[in-house]
């Protein structure tokens, strides 16, 4: 069996190696039209990157020219310095005067099956209206104002809304518990929710507003909750807090003058897991984010004025604030946006929503191309999927087999596939094939995009030599890079720019192969990626030792073919609890109303003691090797004798 499965990873490893060149009838019309092209636009950024992205900006609209493009003091950057825009205007009013006015901005599918369409027109209109609500409601330049909604238009019409009067907007995917907004709604000091009653999730409703109200009991900063009525689900309202999002609408102007914003102005807060228990509060703010999330949608899709995109990802996650709301719309381009579950009603919902609007770039997830893979091609091969001409994927790094299985059921073998590795950190695409330019290899994201200093190198920051691998860091600032921790720069410093002197570390680490592609290798601490959702392993923990029963757990990842990794906890229990299946699921269940379900346990180990070494740190190694393994697996409620495993691994140290 071992054997077996070496054998088949050497082989894998060989097939590795094919790399797929762009087809001539691609790169014809690709706005990086060859290899030499790219090289070329690399150099030259490589010599002066603050010309490069001084020049990207330059094609945004700004009130005001900035007197310098980067001002850099590890660990602070400021881009575009004295330079005033505003966001929504770069979204929205700039495309009014010409032939976008009246093209489809975004293009909204409910779960149900209604389909809503907005012009750049409408949405305009839509954005000024709630902006003018927010207006009423107090909301200031610098105010905080949370956001936890189903995937409906209004999300992105509220995210506009704060985009156009200075306020922050911090997102909180709707699948994240009551518990976990609460304490995102403190951290940022939010003073208005916006929410709608529900959302449609597998055909159920998924109450967002019963949620807020639990989580606002605990959240003193917030006065204000706005109501989006859409599920129709009862719900309660309180008369001196509540507003319904149509009534504040119906009584708003549509006339709301964008701010002239300063380069720096903070945009949003995007909380994400880091290796501590607490979430950290990503903090973006306005004209670098938005000048390499426009470049990178541009070229990294190569978008074309007639393009219909689609990208799968909820605005809850990074990838739904840069290629879902802004990239596109920065770029005046369509974007498609899909409500509900992937398999909902029928295991081919997706393609039948590419072939029905006639979707031209595809972009998602691995695990999603796995799941799909799973259920089998028949369910693609049902409908036209000639529309698409590119396709791409985020997240997490993606196996060969998944990559074929794409390139050839969904994208018809006709179609490059742009594999795209970023972070909530670093705001938009940081490296990935562009896609008229770049020969593919399945599984790597390939090279640095022009402007991105990124590369593999050693503890001591030394780049590693071709063929070898180390840690991926950045070595210099980028546009749409993260500029603090809300409320803890220290925590900033220490987390990024500490680990490597003087570089920004990703975390991830990676392997560099003979032409200078990068292989993501995944998270080298203690983040896991479930169906490439970031989570933190002490987050989980801390949620567990949470319940009364428990004395203390250890979280581990362990390798899972549809969902990358899986969510392995072993625990302890308190003096006189006793092990059972009921108590596991119990657990499991615990988790997932402390964070959501997405960190709710595949498995729950219970175990006598854990292993830790003499200076009493859990091994996690081994830990992961057993969770890996499965050797105890079967009797769940087998109680895990490791007090010997943990004295053989410390007689080998
Ligand atoms: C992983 C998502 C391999 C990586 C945009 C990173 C990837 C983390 C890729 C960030 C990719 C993202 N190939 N791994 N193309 N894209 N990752 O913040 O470990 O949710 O550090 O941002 O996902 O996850 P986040």
């Amino acid at each position: 069996m071992q054997n077996e499965q070496n054998e088949r990873s050497i082989s894998v490893l060989s097939k590795e190696e094919r790399s797929y060149a762009p087809s001539a009838a691609f790169a014809k019309t690709a706005s990086v039209p060859s290899k030499a092209a790219r090289a070329k636009l690399s150099a030259a950024a490589a010599r002066s990157p603050e010309k490069f992205w001084d020049a990207a900006a330059r094609e945004l609209h700004w009130f005001k020219p900035w007197r310098k493009t980067l001002q850099w003091k590890v660990p602070d950057a400021k881009w575009f310095v004295g330079g005033k825009t505003n966001l929504s205007y770069n979204c929205l009013d700039r495309h009014l005067d010409g032939p976008r006015r009246n093209k489809a901005a975004l293009i909204w599918e409910s779960e149900p099956g209604k389909v809503r369409t907005y012009t750049y027109l409408q949405l305009h209109r839509e954005v000024c209206l709630f902006a003018n609500a927010l207006k009423g409601l107090g909301v200031k330049p610098g105010d905080r104002v949370a956001i936890y909604m189903p995937l409906v238009p209004e999300a992105v019409v509220a995210m506009l809304a704060c985009a156009r009067i200075g306020a922050v907007h911090g997102v909180v995917f709707g699948g994240f518990s009551a518990e976990a907004l609460r304490d995102r709604l403190n951290d940022a000091g939010a003073s208005v929710v916006v929410t709608a009653d529900g959302g449609w999730r597998k055909g159920a409703i998924l109450r967002l507003k019963d949620a807020v109200d639990e989580a606002v009991k605990g959240a003193p900063t917030v006065k204000a909750v706005v109501v989006l009525k859409h599920a129709d689900n009862e719900i309660t309202i309180d008369e001196t807090r509540d507003h319904w999002w149509h009534r504040l609408t119906a009584k708003a102007s549509p006339v709301c003058p964008p701010e002239k914003l300063d380069s720096e102005h903070p945009l949003f807060i995007l909380y994400t897991s880091g290796s501590t228990g607490k979430p950290k509060g990503i903090l973006h703010t306005t004209g670098g984010y938005m000048t390499q999330t426009a470049w990178t949608m541009k070229h990294v899709f190569d978008l074309k004025e007639t393009d219909v995109f689609w990208c799968t990802a909820d605005v809850g996650w990074v990838t739904g604030h840069s290629y879902l709301a802004y990239g596109p719309l920065l770029n005046g381009a369509t974007a498609v946006m899909y409500e509900g579950a992937p398999l909902t009603p029928q295991p081919d919902r997706f393609w039948s929503m590419i072939s029905r609007h006639s979707v031209s770039i595809f972009y998602t997830a691995p695990t999603a191309i796995r799941t799909f893979m799973r259920l089998g091609e028949e369910h693609p091969a049902k409908h036209d999927l000639s529309s698409l001409r590119l396709l791409g994927t985020v997240g997490e790094p993606i196996n060969p087999e998944a990559w074929r299985w794409y390139k050839k059921h969904i994208g018809g073998d006709r179609c490059p596939i742009v594999d795209t590795w970023w972070q909530t950190e670093t705001g938009a695409i940081m490296i990935s094939p562009l896609p008229g330019a770049t020969a593919a290899k399945p599984g790597s994201a390939t090279l640095p995009l022009p402007g991105i200093d990124a590369d593999v190198v050693d503890m001591t920051g030394k780049s590693v030599p071709l063929g070898s691998g180390g840690y991926l860091v950045v070595r210099r600032p980028w546009p749409s890079m993260l500029r603090t921790i809300w409320g803890d720069a220290e925590r900033y410093r220490k987390q990024y720019w500490s680990q490597i002197p003087g570089m920004y570390f990703t975390g991830d680490g990676a392997r560099k192969d003979k032409d200078g592609y990068l292989w993501i290798l995944g998270r080298i601490d203690d983040v896991l990626n479930v169906s490439g959702h970031r989570l933190s392993t002490s987050e989980i923990e801390s949620a567990l030792v949470g319940h009364p029963f428990v004395a203390e757990s250890a979280v581990v990842g362990r390798p899972d073919e549809l969902h990358g990794q899986a969510v392995v906890a072993f625990v302890t229990l308190k003096g006189g609890k006793i092990p059972s299946p009921e108590l596991k699921e119990l657990l499991r269940e615990f988790v997932a109303k402390a964070i959501g379900s997405i960190a709710r346990p595949a498995e729950i180990r219970f175990t006598d003691s854990l292993p830790k070494t003499r200076s009493g740190k859990i091994m996690r190694r081994l830990l992961r090797e057993i969770a890996a393994g499965g050797a105890v697996r079967g009797d769940v409620t087998t109680l895990e004798d490791f007090g010997i495993l943990a004295k053989l691994q410390q007689d080998e140290e």
